[in-house]
């Protein structure tokens, strides 16, 4: 069990590690997070350094990719077996999901996240198609740990190296003329989350979309993560939606 620590963070050592690409690692943890659902994030800090949010990739054991794009994520991704790491969480709400058969889309890192959802759909036996994109075939993330678990993958990048040549709407317009799934489950950047609700809408599919912002506090007290107004109104979701409070899922209305 992780050491509990002023009943706030839990101190985890990293166990193992995996690389993903030139710039993207997996770290496993010693130890598993109970009650994380896939799409949930944990606030990852490392004294000194900061703290920043990381979707839950895995939870037995606790499981975290992380891309390196900056301070926190740099020393991160320098972590070896042995180190210790400060986790608060599981935090906000994930993904549900509905129905037997379902597609996941991912950009970058969004893969992570996505990961553990596509386990969790394949323990019971439903079906998976995974949609991801990524600048170059050197910047896919996780293709053979989707394969490994039985999904359908299919790939897009903006060389068309691997996959479809453009955007991951591509591979997705793809899956959905083929089999009309019951869901589709995304995260990703926010204009490839806001195409793929302007695709599903047009399908009258089911969607839920994990946002990423500015996030501080974590716990939806600062403010610092609000969904801006356009973004709530294209999605037709209340003004005012703290992404790690009410998100970082969001199930848009309309
Ligand atoms: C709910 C949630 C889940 C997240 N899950 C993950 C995850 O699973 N894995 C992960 O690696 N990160 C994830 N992030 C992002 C992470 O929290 C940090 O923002 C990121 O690691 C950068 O932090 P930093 O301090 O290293 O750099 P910062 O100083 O925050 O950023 C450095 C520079 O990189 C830019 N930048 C930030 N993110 C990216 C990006 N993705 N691509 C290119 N440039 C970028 C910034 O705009 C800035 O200019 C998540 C964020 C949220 C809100
Ligand atoms: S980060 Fe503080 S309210 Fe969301």
């Amino acid at each position: 069990m992780p050491h509990k620590e002023n009943g706030l963070f839990q101190v985890f050592i990293v166990n193992k590690i995996r690389k993903e690409n030139a710039h993207t690692q997996t770290l496993m943890m010693n130890a598993s997070l109970p009650d994380a659902f896939p799409g949930q994030f944990v606030m990852a800090w490392l004294p000194g350094i900061g703290e920043k949010p990381f979707s839950i990739s895995g939870n037995d054991p606790l499981t975290l990719t992380v891309c390196d794009v900056g301070p926190v994520s740099h020393v991160l991704c320098q972590l070896e077996a042995g180190n210790r790491l400060w986790v608060r969480g599981p935090l906000g709400k994930g993904f549900v999901l509905s129905g037997e058969a379902h597609i996941l889309v991912g950009g970058g890192y969004g893969a992570a996240p996505l990961s553990f959802l596509a386990k969790q759909a394949r323990e019971l036996g439903q079906e998976v198609t995974v949609c991801l994109g990524a600048k170059t075939k050197a910047d896919l993330i996780m293709v053979e740990q989707f394969e490994d678990l039985g999904c359908q993958v299919l790939l897009a990048t903006e060389d068309g190296i691997a996959g479809e040549q453009g955007l991951v709407s591509l591979p997705l317009l793809r899956a959905i003329e083929q089999n009309m799934a019951a869901g589709v489950y995304a995260c990703g950047p926010t204009g490839m989350l806001l195409a793929v609700w302007q695709l599903c809408r047009r399908f009258q599919i089911p969607t839920q979309l994990s946002f990423e912002a500015l996030i501080r506090c974590g716990i939806g007290l600062c403010g610092s993560c609000e969904l801006s107004e356009e973004t709530c109104q294209l999605l037709g979701i209340s003004s005012g939606f703290l992404v790690c409070h009410d998100g970082p899922v969001v199930i848009p209305e309309g």
